[in-house]
């Protein structure tokens, strides 16, 4: 299958990247003498500096000095830097914080993507690999563009034949692992925890002999075929997937079994934290889904082997648009942890509103210690869509997150207007512009739809648009309880006791009503509408306030996307999910105002129209 042309990033990069680059010096070589033809540029390789580089001027000429994958990093940023028109630094030196830097597609066998809106799989049709090698040579270079280094190409639910990437799809994984690695690209698979029954096993037991050897003797074929095979990626025991809790085992036994048997070949276990009951009864006031990650794990802190990797996600629920950081993260200090984040826009906007999530992350890295963890993923926004990202400024997100998973304390402004530099010619103006939408895209988002920290007002399964009570008597633990008077579940030690998963200074900044930061209010306390916020409104006033804003402040922003002139088909494609957006934003807007006053009975104080 063919597409037309690559719209992301890196225009200035000739289009199609030849075949027979085999080593990431030499794609380092070759971007840098295609970039720059008219400069003189000498490549150093330092293996023990891996991903890391070095750049100075010497003698009117430049000199890279980089591990083998550290050179194309450096070449790299030298592109964006230049091409985004920053200063050519004299003498510049980098490193990333986190060593593997990942991206999980959640691609189906069949071409499907889990919770993708960007088209179909990347990698997948029909129950077999299909892709263009073209296209995944410059999938590679977008992602060592931005220093991302692991790409898991299966959903972590792998549903039939998926798992058969451990055994017949072998060699052509090996073919796709060998496009990748001149980018430093190294591929990674989720497995399925109870394959070996698939073979004549009567368990997947992790201590039983037979189990064990089935995953050793199945690890050392992977690993010839795929010898650099980053490891293996597992969600078990988590919405009905199989799991050692089936005999008996806990986590750490379970991911222990993995680990040993990929060991001999310098592969992790990456082990999804995703644990909780997801056969909840709403009657049942004792459970608290966000407890549970917490207290699957944090009682395993330090029994794990070194090559797991326990992968948390950010917020104790999934993805919503404001969660308080996981306690989880701050409670394993003797195990390796990875901070899962979710550049798929399940519940913020689908790929059709706007919703750039740089803020959401600077914001969570500020609550948490960077050290604290030792990888970072990112749940794939990818798909065969020719823009990639199915919204063309959906982009922005893998842009900002391959810089964010090299450096953290990265500076969001910068990042992003060096990705409108990358990808767009605009004025000034529009650069600017473009940029002030961006950055306010995720609050905007926030204002319109579930407020102060409650989320999960969504439609149900699909998860695009409102629906306040949707979740309310399901199984799924997402509850927020509204009645006549009051709204939210109080989390603190007088309630769940959710809060008392932190350690003091957070607790403190929580556990009272009136010092907890307004947008975190509801997620931790149930409180009355009449409650006072510090700014003198009252809460219900608070939520109307909001919601108009959201809208009003969608209309702006429609009005100023609009203004800029992006090629086309970009244009088109933005303006047309900018009405989709509108839309959404306005439904939201009302149906929550509705809904709260219906319960509540309380006029907004402004007089602005709410449908009754
Ligand atoms: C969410 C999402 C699922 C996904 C799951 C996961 O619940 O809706 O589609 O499988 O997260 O992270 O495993």
């Amino acid at each position: 299958m063919r597409y037309k042309k690559m719209k992301a990033w890196l225009h200035q990069c000739p289009g199609e990247i030849p075949q027979g680059i085999a080593a990431p010096c030499e794609m380092a070589e070759y971007e840098l003498n295609n970039a720059f033809p008219e400069s003189a540029w000498t490549i150093r390789v330092v293996p023990e500096m891996k991903d890391g580089y070095r750049i100075r001027q010497e003698n009117g000429s430049w000199v890279l000095t980089g591990g083998d994958t550290g050179v194309l990093y450096g070449a790299y940023a030298m592109i964006r830097k230049y091409y985004s028109g920053q200063p050519a630094p004299a003498a510049e030196e980098s490193a990333p914080r986190y060593a593997l830097r990942m991206i999980n597609c959640w691609d189906n066998a069949d071409g499907t993507v889990e919770r993708g809106y960007s088209g179909r799989s990347l990698f997948f049709e029909g129950g077999h690999f299909a892709y263009d090698s073209g296209r995944m040579r410059e999938l590679g270079r977008l992602l060592a563009s931005v220093g991302l280094n692991v790409l898991c190409i299966n959903n972590v639910n792998v549903h039939d034949p998926a798992q058969l990437l451990l055994e017949d799809y072998l060699p052509e994984a090996a073919e796709l692992a060998a496009i990748l690695r001149p980018f430093g690209v190294r591929l990674m698979f989720s497995v399925d925890y109870s394959q070996p029954m698939r073979h004549g096993i009567t368990t997947a037991d992790p201590l039983d002999p037979a189990v064990r050897k089935w995953w050793k003797d199945t690890a050392a074929r992977v690993w010839e075929a795929i010898p650099d095979l980053a490891g293996f990626l597992v969600k078990a025991d988590s919405e009905g997937r199989p799991g050692p809790f089936t005999y008996g085992r806990n986590h750490a036994e379970g991911a222990n079994m993995l680990a040993e048997a990929v060991k001999p070949y310098g592969g992790v276990v990456v082990w999804r934290c995703f644990v909780y009951n997801c056969r909840q009864d709403w009657r049942d006031l004792e459970t608290d889904r966000p407890k549970a990650a917490y207290e699957h794990y944090a009682y395993l802190d330090g029994q794990f082997s070194d090559n797991v990797i326990l992968q948390v996600k950010h917020g104790p629920f999934d993805f919503q648009v404001r969660e308080p950081l996981s306690p989880l993260l701050l409670a394993m200090k003797k195990t390796n942890l990875a901070m899962e984040l979710q550049l798929a826009q399940e519940y913020t906007g689908h790929q059709i509103d706007l919703y750039t999530m740089a803020p959401m992350w600077k914001e969570l890295f500020e609550e948490m210690p960077s050290g604290n963890i030792m990888s970072i993923a990112a749940v794939s926004n990818l798909g065969r869509d020719e823009n990639y990202t199915g919204h063309p400024l959906a982009a922005v997100n893998l842009y900002t997150f391959g810089l964010l998973a090299w450096n953290p304390d990265m500076d969001m402004e910068t990042s992003v207007s060096e990705w409108i530099r990358l990808t767009y010619s605009l004025s000034e103006k529009d650069t600017g512009d473009l940029q002030r939408v961006l950055l306010s895209s995720r609050r905007i988002y926030e204002k319109y739809t579930a407020p102060l920290g409650i989320g999960w007002m969504v439609t149900p399964h699909d998860h695009y648009g409102p629906n306040p009570s949707g979740y309310e008597y399901d199984l799924w633990g997402t509850y927020h309880k509204a009645d006549r008077n009051a709204v939210g579940i109080d989390r603190t030690e007088h309630g769940t006791g959710y809060l008392l998963q932190y350690p003091e200074d957070f607790r403190i900044k929580y556990e009272k009503p009136e010092t907890c930061p307004d947008l975190m209010l509801l997620f931790y306390h149930r409180l009355p509408y009449t409650f006072r916020m510090k700014d003198g409104r009252t809460m219900i006033q608070r939520i109307y306030d909001d919601h108009f804003e959201g809208l009003e402040e969608t209309e702006k922003m429609a009005a100023v996307i609009r203004s800029i002139p992006f090629p086309e088909p970009d244009f088109s494609c933005i303006v047309r999910r900018m009405d989709m957006q509108l839309r959404n934003a306005r439904e939201w807007c009302d149906i929550i105002n509705t809904f709260f006053h219906r319960l509540s009975g309380i006029d907004d104080e402004k007089g602005r129209k709410i449908y009754l």
